[in-house]
């Protein structure tokens, strides 16, 4: 077993594996299961695992404080592995500041110390500089001619940029991280190969925390380790989950997306020749798509209803977000991408006190993203058949490997 699965319940290939032919559509299975309850008990190789794809339950079982986040130090997998083995892949530095697996009240200190970097209002202050860091992106690729790579020289290279300007991470180093992030959240890698990352990758963030205490910048980072009393460790894995959070996720919203409105050119156009639509566009994509594919989990520390389910202390659960997002009883025609789709209220950023950090940066990133595309190249076209386009099964986040474009 891997450290992805360690900490992610496995689930039936049916419920987890893509519709033959639409890229976009959650498992055949989990839309099946959908249709016959919101909260299904699940068994699977020897395990046991709640399964919520009703819209009311997801933010029930993310709201309940009588649910842990604490997946690495769960009853699950504490069980899988031998002691001895879980203190060699989860030594407490490689835990220290990772809040995204942290219940209250530890969680709060972290979350507390950082919501004022990512509110509404400093994320449209970014904006113009998220603009041009777009601009360069699409110039480049531009002025090279078609075809291209969209997500190597478009969705991979913006939020990347944007991400290691506001930690001060040096760009140069994308190479690096970029590499050590993918191998992270691929569901094919050993453990012994995720242990050697995730030492390389804090060897990496540590070295930047050192030098950022020597000689302090103007960035995220340099004002946690001056303003703050967090250890280097603290740091070390504050700085590892904002650089693997913040690139990947909006990467793969913006090159999916884009596959998303090339296969339904009508929702293309509309969005191209009415660009105030954008804010809604990008919740309807994140709606629709549901890259966090195999959904957020949680186990119970005390017995809880959840709608007509008790879940016993110790029980998985898992919040399907691609089944959520899809609850007919919140969205007419859910199976339909609709750029002008009212907002609603979808768990692509979660729910509750975990709640996505930078949703208000990944917003921006795809607003100015998706909106400057469509303007710069209002006849793109996909460079290879739609079912020639590689897909990210084998990824904890769902998108595309590669998205070969043409204009
Ligand atoms: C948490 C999705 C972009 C940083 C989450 C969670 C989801 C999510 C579902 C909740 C996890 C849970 O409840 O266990 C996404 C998606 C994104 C995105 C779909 C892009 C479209 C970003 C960006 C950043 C970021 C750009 C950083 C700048 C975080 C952090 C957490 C988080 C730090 C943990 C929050 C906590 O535990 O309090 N994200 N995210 N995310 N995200 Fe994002």
């Amino acid at each position: 077993r891997n450290a992805a699965q360690l900490i992610r319940p496995q689930l039936p290939a049916e419920l987890i594996e893509k519709r033959a032919g639409c890229p976009f559509d959650p498992a055949a299975g989990l839309t099946e299961l959908s249709g016959q309850g919101r909260i299904h008990r699940i068994e699977h190789k020897g395990e046991t695992v709640w399964l919520v794809t009703g819209h009311d339950e997801a933010r029930a079982v993310l709201a309940a404080p009588e649910m842990s986040s604490d997946r690495i130090n769960s009853p699950r997998a504490r069980a899988l592995i031998s002691p001895e083995l879980h203190a060699e892949m989860f030594p407490p530095e490689r835990q220290a500041g990772s809040f995204i697996f942290m219940d209250a009240p530890r969680h709060t200190r972290f979350r507390r110390l950082l919501t004022g970097q990512f509110t509404v209002r400093r994320m449209r202050d970014l904006t113009p500089r998220v603009h041009e860091i777009v601009t360069s992106a699409l110039d480049a690729m531009i002025e090279k001619g078609p075809p291209a790579d969209l997500v190597h020289d478009f969705a991979l290279p913006v939020p990347s940029l944007v991400i290691c300007e506001l930690l001060g991470v040096d760009y140069g180093d994308r190479d690096e991280f970029q590499q050590r992030t993918a191998k992270l959240l691929s569901l094919n890698t050993t453990v012994d190969e995720q242990i050697k990352n995730g030492t390389d990758l804090r060897r990496f963030m540590h070295k930047l925390v050192v030098d950022k205490q020597k000689a302090p910048g103007d960035d995220l980072l340099s004002g946690l380790v001056r303003d703050t009393d967090l250890t280097v460790d603290e740091l070390v894995g504050i700085a590892n989950l904002l650089l693997i959070a913040g690139h990947e996720t909006t990467a793969n919203m913006l090159a999916l997306g884009t596959f998303a409105l090339l296969e339904h050119p009508d929702q293309f156009a509309k969005l191209r020749d009415d660009p105030a639509l954008v804010d809604n566009a990008v919740e309807e994509l994140l709606r629709y798509l549901s890259i966090i594919s195999s959904g957020v989990s949680r186990h119970a520390k005390e017995d809880v209803v959840i709608g007509d389910a008790t879940i016993r202390a110790g029980e998985t659960v898992v919040v399907s977000v691609p089944a959520v997002n899809r609850d007919d009883s919140q969205y007419d025609d859910p199976h339909e991408l609709r750029v002008d789709r009212p907002r609603g209220h979808h768990v692509a950023f979660g729910h509750g006190i975990h709640q996505c950090l930078g949703q208000q940066l990944a917003r921006v990133e795809m607003a100015v993203g998706f909106t400057e595309l469509l303007r710069r190249l209002p006849e793109l076209k996909l460079a290879v058949p739609a079912d020639e386009v590689p897909l990210r099964t084998d990824m904890s986040i769902y998108g595309v490997h590669s998205l070969p474009v043409t204009w």
